[in-house]
C-alpha cells in the first residue's frame, strides 16, 4: 500500500528581523507542495515556525531594549502575517522558545550524552554571529564570514560536542545509495565532497551567552542554536510527545531549504538522526537565492524587498506564480519589477485572464450564463479534451520530481490551446449561423478545460482558482480532487457562469 501521508517542512526562520522575498519563496514553494498533495488525498502535515534562540536574536532583543522572549512574542507576528496574507496553508507553526520543543531538545541532548554520541571539549575558533556558524580558519575569506562577508569572533570556551564523525561513513553509503536524498543533483554532489573531506565533530553547545534551551546536566551550557532548530521537524512530527502522529508522519517526505543551509540539513541533520536511530527523511531540496542586482537579498545587507508592499500592488498569487514560474528549482534568480510585470501582463492577464474572461463573456452573451449540454465532439474538441485530461498525469511526473516551474509551463501550454481552440471554433460565427447544437458543444468544451485548468492551478494559486470556480458557478472547491482533473464533464448541470471583474488586471508600466 502506498504511503498516503505526507509532511513538507519550511526552515524555521530567525526573527532578529521581519521577512522579506526571499524568505516567502521557501515557504511558498512548501505551500505548493503540501496543496498538490493534498488534492491527491494525501494527509499532509505541512510545518513551519520560527527560530528563536541564539546570540544573533539576543542581540537584536538588546538592541530594542527588550528581553529576548519579549522580543520574540513581538518578531513572530510579522511572519505569521506575511504567511495569511501569500495564502499559506501550514497545519502547524513552531516557535523554538515553546516548552514542546524545549522538552524535546533537552531528552535528545541527554540521551546523546548518555550514549557517549555528545561529550564535553574544548571550543576555539571563529564564529559569525550572523550566520550562527563556526569557520575553520581555512574556510575565511579575507579574515571575513565566507558567507556573508562579516567579521568573525575568536571564541574560546568550554563545549559540548556532537560526534557527528562517527557516522561519515554511514551518512556517505546512505546518499550514495539515495541519489534522490538530495536535491537537485548538483548539491548533492557538493555534499558528497564536503562529506568526503571528512566530517568533524560539532560543537553544541555555548557558555558566552544565555539565550538558548539549558543544557539539561550542565546549566552553565545552552543548546546550540543549529541543534536546537534542526530538532524542530522531530518536535512538529510529534516525536516523543505523539506516538501515533509521529509513526504517521515520519519520516518527514521533503525538507525545503535554502542553499546556505544544506551542510546543516544533509549532513549535521542525518548524523544527528544516525545517532538516535531515527530513520532519515525522504528528501531534502534546496532552493537558490532572490537576487537584487546580482546580490542575494537580505535585510541585514541593506538588500530588500518588502513582500507586503508586493502583494498589496499586485495580488498574492500573481507574486506566487512569479516566483515559481520564474526560476527552476535550485538556481538563484534576479528579481526585477520589469519582469514580475511581464508575467503579470502575459501569462496572467492575457493568456489566463483572457480564457476566462472571453469565455465567461461569450456565456453570458449566448446563453445568459446557462452553462449548456455537450452534442457530437468534433476533431478540435476532442484534441482539447484528449491536452486537457493529459495534463494531470503530466503534472503529477512533474510534481513527484518537485519541478514546480515544469508543472506551471504545461499548465499554460493547454491554456494557450484553450485560447487557440476559442478562436479556431469561432463560437461568434455558430451563433450568427444559427447552430446552437454545435455552439453548445464549443462552449461546453470550452468550459470544461477551464475546469480542469483550474484544478491544476490551484496549488500554486488558491485564490485564482477559487475565484474562477466560483465564476464557472460551481460549488465549493474543498470537495474537489485530482480526479476531478482526469474525467471530462464535471459541470454540474443547472449551474451559471457569472460575470466578475478581471483576474488579473494589467499594469501599467510607468
Ligand atoms: N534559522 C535558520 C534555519 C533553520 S532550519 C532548521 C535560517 N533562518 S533564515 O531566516 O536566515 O533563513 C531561512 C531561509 O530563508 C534559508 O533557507 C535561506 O536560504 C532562505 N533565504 C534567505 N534569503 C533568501 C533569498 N534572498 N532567496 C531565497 N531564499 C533565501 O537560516
Amino acid at each position: 500500500m502506498s504511503k498516503k501521508d505526507f509532511y513538507v517542512t519550511t526552515p524555521i526562520y530567525y526573527v532578529n528581523d521581519v521577512p522579506h522575498i526571499g524568505h516567502g519563496y521557501s515557504t511558498i514553494i512548501a505551500d505548493v507542495i503540501a496543496r498538490y498533495k493534498r488534492l491527491t488525498g494525501y494527509d499532509v502535515l505541512f510545518l513551519t515556525g520560527t527560530d528563536e534562540h541564539g546570540q544573533k536574536v539576543e542581540k537584536a532583543a538588546r538592541d530594542r531594549g527588550l528581553s529576548p522572549q519579549e522580543h520574540c512574542d513581538l518578531m513572530v507576528g510579522p511572519w505569521k502575517e506575511l504567511w495569511r496574507r501569500l495564502n499559506v496553508s501550514y497545519d502547524d507553526f513552531i516557535r523554538t522558545t515553546e516548552e514542546r520543543h524545549e522538552r524535546v531538545v533537552q531528552s535528545i541532548f541527554q540521551k546523546l550524552y548518555d550514549q557517549g554520541d555528545i561529550y564535553k571539549g574544548f571550543y576555539e575558533g571563529w564564529y559569525c554571529i550572523y550566520e550562527e556558524t563556526f569557520y575553520p580558519e581555512s574556510q575565511l575569506v579575507e579574515g571575513c564570514c565566507p558567507e556573508c562577508g562579516r567579521e568573525v569572533e575568536w571564541l574560546r570556551e568550554e563545549s559540548y560536542y556532537f560526534r557527528s564523525s562517527k557516522y561519515q561513513d554511514q551518512l556517505l553509503s546512505y546518499i550514495k545509495e539515495n541519489p534522490t536524498f538530495v536535491q537537485p543533483d548538483f548539491r548533492r554532489n557538493e555534499v558528497v565532497s564536503f562529506i568526503e573531506s571528512g566530517v568533524q565533530d560539532i560543537s553544541v553547545s555555548r557558555t558566552t551567552f544565555k539565550w538558548g534551551i539549558p543544557v539539561p546536566f550542565d546549566p552553565d551550557h545552552v543548546v546550540y542554536v543549529w541543534f536546537d532548530a534542526l530538532i524542530n521537524y522531530l518536535t512538529g512530527s510529534g516525536y516523543l510527545q505523539d506516538d501515533e502522529k509521529y509513526r504517521k508522519f515520519w519520516p518527514a517526505d521533503i525538507h525545503i531549504i535554502g542553499k546556505d543551509i544544506i551542510r546543516f540539513h544533509a549532513v549535521i541533520w542525518p548524523t544527528m538522526l544516525m545517532a538516535l536511530g531515527v530513520e532519515l527523511p525522504e528528501k531534502v531540496l534546496a532552493t537558490g537565492f532572490w537576487t537584487l542586482g546580482g546580490e542575494k537579498i537580505s535585510k541585514s545587507r541593506g538588500i530588500v524587498i518588502d513582500p507586503n508592499r508586493l502583494i498589496e500592488e499586485f495580488g498574492e498569487d500573481s507574486i506566487r506564480y512569479f516566483l515559481l514560474r520564474e526560476i527552476s528549482l535550485g538556481l538563484d534568480g534576479e528579481f526585477t519589477q520589469e519582469a514580475l510585470i511581464r508575467r503579470i501582463n502575459g501569462d496572467l492577464a492575457n493568456d489566463l485572464g483572457n480564457l476566462i474572461h472571453r469565455t465567461v463573456a461569450m456565456m453570458m452573451k449566448y446563453f445568459k450564463g446557462a452553462i449548456p449540454e455537450s452534442h457530437q465532439l468534433g476533431r478540435l474538441e476532442e484534441d482539447l479534451k484528449e491536452e486537457a485530461l493529459g495534463l494531470a498525469s503530466i503534472i503529477d511526473n512533474a510534481m513527484n520530481r518537485m519541478d514546480i516551474r515544469e508543472a506551471l509551463v504545461q499548465i499554460w501550454r493547454v491554456i494557450g490551446r484553450a485560447n487557440k481552440y476559442i478562436d479556431e471554433a469561432s463560437p461568434w460565427a455558430l451563433a450568427r449561423e444559427g447552430q446552437t447544437d454545435r455552439l453548445e458543444t464549443v462552449m461546453r468544451t470550452l468550459l470544461e478545460a477551464i475546469r480542469v485548468i483550474t484544478i491544476l492551478i490551484y496549488p500554486a494559486m488558491p485564490r485564482t482558482a477559487e475565484k474562477i470556480w466560483d465564476q464557472l458557478g460551481q460549488a465549493d472547491f474543498k470537495s474537489v480532487t485530482i480526479d476531478d482533473a482526469k474525467s471530462w464533464d464535471g459541470l454540474a448541470r443547472g449551474t451559471s457562469v457569472k460575470k466578475a471583474p478581471p483576474l488579473f488586471p494589467r499594469v501599467e508600466i510607468e
